[in-house]
């Protein structure tokens, strides 16, 4: 039956009573209206389907099954492929298992590092965010299987996740929180959303209306279905009115009562419950049409494909002429996480994997020696096995120590105190490269941390928490089988003190400032010259590329057009290899601020030693814009805007210039607050001014200069142009009525705009 006609059909009981969940991850059936139940379940990385009981913490065991690297580690492949393989995956899986939706991807911007749960979200620039999660929901949602993009909106950080309020200005939050969730919903079409337990300016997210309405269904478009985050609910006729759909988890008797109360009392309209119905029938319906019961999985086929998009997310951020090793020397491996790996987080995206395969497993039949190094449960430096492996790491030609972040460092639920590895690993990666030079690091870890052996030791990779075929991954970039490729979707900064979220993280009393505004990661490092250990989009291969022959296809464009970028790379070493081309926009000059550059387009493309490709990049008006609070909208400034194509966003190659024509204007309405400054940018009040100015019996060149020394008129002309309209009248310069006649006059313009210039003025 169609999802209108039963509607109709449904009491207001039924309606209130579907608009929450029957346990932890279902939906609730209307056995009388033929309308089944679904299953949803946590993903992002893996199906966590829990047969037993529930729980939304990782704890209660679930089903056995495959675990691919984390977003940390996926966003570093920068490839859109590996997210579209991924989610075709995670479809055939979810069909074989009977589970209507995945939640996920995470989508939530890295603004500290400090994050418990940034092993789960992508990146610190919402671009790459956007299109990561963008590919992996299509190809997620093209095996019938729903994602859930979460969690909607600035949830980025752990304390006080459940209650706290971010508060973020609206620029902030169209330009850096929001694109990657617009990305979804435009591009993805995403057919769900899980709106964050915490508040944002004041007005928790599940019953938030300008996010849930204003901005997600009318600005943006969506028509899927809306959910709360396991347990968001603070008000649930609030969140029935605001554009929540349904309520997870729930149980049996949860009957909607203060919906119908709400519905009763009028202070909720029914056709407020009844949109929320009818989202939540489409997704039922469709789930339950689109299920494929007979798909079979071929769990071997999974494992590989995690060892391969493992290989595809690590970066080699350090190398030293010393990767790849020969096959023919010696090597000891050091460090617990080479026999027992960190492969996941800890929480809701936990994956029941049967087996895990460490480096040493995945080198067995190599000349590879284990020294242990460090007890991964402990900070304390153990002497014997610190000697050990100093005495281990002497006798051969390599060590690699593989080390990182312990599961009790970052998990969801909690943030991170600092950005440092435990003690006894900084201090055996410093023993060991002090006896071998030819040291390695290999890190695991859903985030940076902080590096102060980096310049003793000459290669540095790093697997971010890379999924259960982790070790095999690492043996292969290690030895050369595969190599690597990956590029960072966050910048390591050096020290923690250097991050701009630093003094307003994680907030006080549950309020979180979002002082720094929109500059996040690489936004604010570039501004400020900040030194970094790496700078966003760096990543290193075994083999090198290079970048010639940046074209545009037009010099001049305006807003409403899209220009085309082409630009060629050749792999110039002897290797086959992959290259990420990262395509950056600065806009030259701007009268408000902006960031030194942003990325707008990324490609990355395989080539064998000697050849060529061309990759070709569209921009459009998303791509020069800032957000703009006076038009609420996005808004191109005229001027020159230079295309740069870069290996880092601070290794830019080649660059461009094209010139923009915004074709919008900001309205302006003169004042008496207005400044003198102001106005002479304004179409009439430019003569106005002139006019008054050249009449003016002012004082010579010469008595200014006395007067007020070397550069007066310069002097003389900023007062003036910071003097606002009112003071005319104080200054005898007109009568008050006179200046209320010139400012209607000037309001009353057909074009009574200034300048873009002028804003900031
Ligand atoms: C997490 C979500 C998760 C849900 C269900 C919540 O605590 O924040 O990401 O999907 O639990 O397990």
């Amino acid at each position: 039956m169609h999802a209108q006609e039963l509607l109709h059909k449904m009491t207001l009981e039924e309606k209130a009573a579907f608009c929450s969940g029957r346990d932890f991850w279902h939906t609730k059936a209307i056995e009388r209206l033929g309308i089944p139940s679904v299953m949803m379940c946590d993903g992002p990385h893996g199906l966590r389907k829990q047969e037993g009981e529930g729980d939304h913490l990782g704890i209660n065991v679930s089903i056995e099954t495959v675990c691919y690297p984390s977003a940390s580690a996926l966003a570093s492949s920068f490839d859109r492929t590996v997210m579209t393989r991924l989610g075709e995956a995670l479809g055939y899986e979810c069909q074989a298992e009977n589970v209507a939706m995945l939640l996920g991807p995470g989508l939530n911007i890295k603004r500290s590092p400090l994050c418990g749960r940034n092993f789960e979200y992508f990146s610190e620039d919402p671009y790459l965010s956007g299109q990561m999660g963008a590919a992996y929901v299509k190809a997620l949602q093209s095996k019938g299987i729903a994602a859930c993009a979460k969690h909607f909106a600035c949830n980025n950080q752990e304390t006080r996740r459940m209650s706290g309020s971010s508060q973020v200005d609206e620029r902030t939050l169209h330009e850096i929180y929001l694109p990657a969730f617009e990305a979804v919903v435009k591009d993805g079409k995403t057919r769900s959303i899980m709106c964050a337990y915490n508040a944002v300016n004041d007005t928790y997210c599940a019953e938030n209306k300008m996010l849930l309405t204003d901005i997600l269904r009318e600005l943006w478009g969506f028509d899927g279905f809306v959910v709360t985050d396991w347990g968001a609910v603070k008000d649930r006729a609030g969140g029935v009115a605001s554009g929540l759909d349904l309520e997870m988890p729930g149980n049996p008797d949860a009957l909607g009562e203060e919906i119908i109360k709400a519905i009763q009392d009028g202070t909720l309209s029914e056709e407020a419950l009844d949109k929320a119905v009818l989202n939540l029938l489409n997704f039922v319906l469709s789930s339950w049409e689109q299920r494929k019961p007979d798909t079979k999985i071929d769990r071997e086929a999974c494992r590989q494909l995690a060892r391969k998009l493992s290989g595809e997310c690590a970066v080699l951020m350090k190398n030293e002429n010393i990767l790849p090793l020969n096959t023919e020397e010696s090597v000891t491996f050091i460090g617990e996480f080479a026999e027992t790996p960190r492969y996941q987080g800890a929480g809701s995206s936990h994956i029941n994997v049967p087996h895990s395969v460490s480096a040493l497993e995945a080198a067995e039949g190599r000349s590879v020696l284990y020294a242990r190094g460090y007890d991964a449960h402990s900070k304390q430096t153990d002497p014997h096995l610190l000697s050990e492996a100093v005495n281990a790491a002497k006798k051969v030609d390599a060590a690699v120590i593989f080390a990182g972040l312990p599961d009790a460092f970052e998990s969801e639920g909690a943030d991170r105190e600092h950005l440092r590895l435990p003690d006894n690993q900084n201090e055996l990666i410093a023993a060991v490269a002090a006896v071998n030079p030819r040291t390695v690091v290999v890190l695991h870890g859903g985030a940076p941390v902080e590096l102060p052996w980096l310049d003793q030791v000459p290669a540095l990779l790093c697997m971010y928490l890379g999924g259960e075929q982790v070790g095999s991954a690492a043996v292969d970039l290690l030895y050369g089988s595969v190599n690597p490729s990956g590029h960072l979707a966050e910048t390591w900064p050096l020290r923690l003190e250097d991050n701009p979220s630093y003094l307003n993280f994680p907030g006080e009393d549950g309020i979180v400032t979002y002082a720094e505004g929109i500059y996040v990661g690489y936004r604010y490092y570039d501004k400020k010259k900040i030194a970094v250990n790496f700078p966003f989009g760096h990543g290193l291969s075994y083999t090198e590329f290079s970048y010639s022959n940046l074209r545009i296809d037009k010099d001049k464009i305006t807003d409403q057009e899209s220009v085309t970028v082409h630009v060629d790379v050749t792999n110039v070493g002897r290797i086959t290899g992959k290259a990420v081309a990262q395509l950056y926009v600065r806009d030259v000059k701007s009268t408000v601020r902006r960031p030194v550059r942003e990325l707008r387009a990324f490609d990355k493309i395989s080539l064998q030693p000697g050849e060529t490709k061309t990759l070709h990049f569209t921009l459009d008006k998303r791509s020069f814009a800032y957000y703009e609070p006076k038009v609420h909208d996005f808004f191109v400034e005229s001027g020159e805007f230079v295309i740069e194509i870069g290996k880092n966003c601070r290794d830019i190659c080649l660059s461009q210039s094209v010139t923009v024509e915004g074709t919008t204007q900001i309205p302006f309405t003169v004042t008496r607050t207005s400044t003198i400054g102001q106005l002479m940018k304004h179409p009439k009040g430019a003569s106005f001014i002139q006019k008054m100015t050249g009449s003016s019996k002012g004082p010579s060149d010469e008595e200014q200069a006395a007067a007020m020394g070397e550069g007066s008129e310069k002097i003389m002309q900023s007062m003036m142009f910071e003097m606002p309209l009112g003071a005319l009248v104080s200054y005898g310069r007109m009568t008050a009525p006179q200046l209320d006649a010139l400012i209607a006059s000037l309001n009353e313009q057909p074009n009574d705009t200034l300048s873009e210039a002028d804003k900031q003025q």
